[in-house]
């Protein structure tokens, strides 16, 4: 054996020696195992993560990043540092097109004057305070669109897509989208869509949909408006509930995505906390329409974006809870857009996303669980993707229990800012978690914030 390969061999049994007690079966990633997760400037995309831990959670120098261009999930409490360690790492290292949907203004504060110097910078607020609006109507071109745009709204923020409340938001769609149709026709807008609603308008919306093109959208109009009196109330109800967030004063810029990916721009989507419920229909289309002219593009260029598009969703159950995240979470990834998607817990997800639950886990290939998980979903989720371990067998003794290499106890009890990485087919790997002023290179780009906030009081 060479020198070299004596150095090495000592070298990788010093870090497994690091892992805690080498049990038989699974265990933790050592250090030489965390290739496809170690951050390189050969390897740009990937998601800051903090530095891998070792032993009792010990920080090495060692970065990690999730690896580019695949879905990554996170699973986090309250204040276990998804947005300060993950999210705002992600939006100052991304150098492309971001769409970020947070319940707070937290991300639009911390990266919003860096992301400035890329491009052009959107809030989509309805609260008050953006910079622009989403218009159905306007995206109402014709019957096929007209369908999408009704179908996303009243639907996309349902996220499960059975039982009855999917069942009423499909009725709604088929009503709402021979009215947006309509309204694009007779150049109103929403308002107008909202007295025909009021109305139960028939002759004046029909009669805009005249052209054989529009007929199919015409038909469930009409078909709707003939339902008998309880069926009926209950789908212009669910139309309203779905059109009322998006009335009342607005910013004249209507949503455009082609300026964000054309121009590294950033779309910020920013509902505040006591309204998440009324926004998230609206987020979830914003989310979607923007989807879906990124695979178009990414269809026109061969396959993948040009230039790789970040989409995140903190507290996705709660702002934008599209119906098909699962499926969205396997078909972004190879396409060009990275998908980064919050909870809270599994509990979350499970209710909002119910048998597709486990899908949508599968289907991000990098998950990222907190510590301080109270959750006994997370722990069996970690347990089922962790394996097991078994200690060591005793001479004489009765054959060693196996047990979840981490344990809900364990989950719960992490240090503060670490998190367990179960990403493709490596062993588990921990890390330590970094605030975003603590990431070598990215401190001064959020940094850029404050020294604004400075220059306006000044
Ligand atoms: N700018 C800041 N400077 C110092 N500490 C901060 C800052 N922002 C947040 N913190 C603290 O860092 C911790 C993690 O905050 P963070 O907002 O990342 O949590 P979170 O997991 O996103 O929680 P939530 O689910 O409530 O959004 C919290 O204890 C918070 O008080
Ligand atoms: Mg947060």
């Amino acid at each position: 054996m060479t020198m070299l390969g004596l150095v090495a061999g000592a070298l990788a049994l010093g870090l497994l020696a690091l892992s805690p007690r080498a049990p038989a079966g699974s265990r933790f990633a050592s250090l030489a195992e965390l290739g496809a997760l170690r951050a390189r400037r050969s390897r740009p995309g990937g998601l800051p993560l903090g530095v891998a831990a070792v032993g009792r959670w010990r920080p090495t120098p060692v970065a990690l990043c999730a690896p580019p261009g695949e879905s990554v999930l996170v699973l986090g409490p309250t204040g276990s540092g998804k947005t300060i360690s993950l999210i705002v790492p992600a939006l100052l290292a991304w150098p492309g097109p971001v769409l970020a949907a947070s319940v707070k203004d937290d991300l639009v504060v911390a990266t919003g004057a860096w992301r400035a110097t890329l491009g052009p910078v959107d809030v989509l607020s309805p609260g008050g305070g953006g910079t622009l609006r989403y218009d159905p109507v306007a995206l109402a071109r014709d019957a096929p669109s007209a369908i999408r745009v009704a179908t996303s709204l009243a639907t996309a923020g349902q996220g499960a897509t059975t039982g009855e409340m999917a069942f009423w938001a499909q009725l709604a769609a088929k009503h709402l989208a021979g009215l947006l149709l309509a309204a694009h026709r007779a150049r109103g807008d929403l308002g107008l869509v909202a007295r025909w609603l009021e109305q139960r308008a028939d002759h004046e919306p029909l009669g805009w949909l005249s052209d054989p093109a529009d007929d199919a959208v015409a038909r469930g109009l009409r078909a709707s408006l003939g339902r008998e009196e309880r069926q009926l109330s209950s789908v212009l109800a669910t139309a309203e509930s779905v059109i009322d967030p998006l009335l009342g004063a607005a910013p004249d810029c209507v949503l455009d995505p082609g300026r964000l990916l054309d121009g590294s721009g950033s779309l910020f989507l920013c509902a505040p906390a006591h309204d998440q419920r009324r926004f998230a229909a609206l987020f979830a289309a914003v989310v979607d329409e923007v989807l879906r002219v990124a695979f178009l593009r990414a269809a026109s260029q061969g396959g993948r974006l040009a230039e790789p598009l970040l989409v995140v969703l903190d507290e996705a159950a709660a702002i934008a809870p599209l119906a098909d995240l699962d499926v969205l979470a396997a078909t972004c990834a190879g396409q060009g857009i990275t998908l980064v998607t919050c909870f809270q817990d599994l509990a979350q997800v499970r209710a909002r996303w119910g048998e597709r639950a486990g899908t949508l886990v599968n289907n991000h290939r990098t998950r990222v669980v907190l510590g301080g998980m109270a959750d006994p979903s997370a722990a069996e989720l970690v347990a089922s993707l962790g394996g097991v371990r078994r200690d060591r067998a005793r001479k004489d003794g009765p054959a060693p229990e196996a047990r979840p290499l981490v344990d809900a106890h364990e989950l719960r009890q992490m240090p503060a800012r670490s998190g367990l990485v179960i990403s493709g087919s490596l062993p588990i790997a921990r890390v330590r978690l970094r605030p975003w002023w603590r990431h070598r290179g990215l401190s001064f780009r959020g940094e850029a914030a404050r020294r604004d906030d400075h220059r306006d009081c000044a």
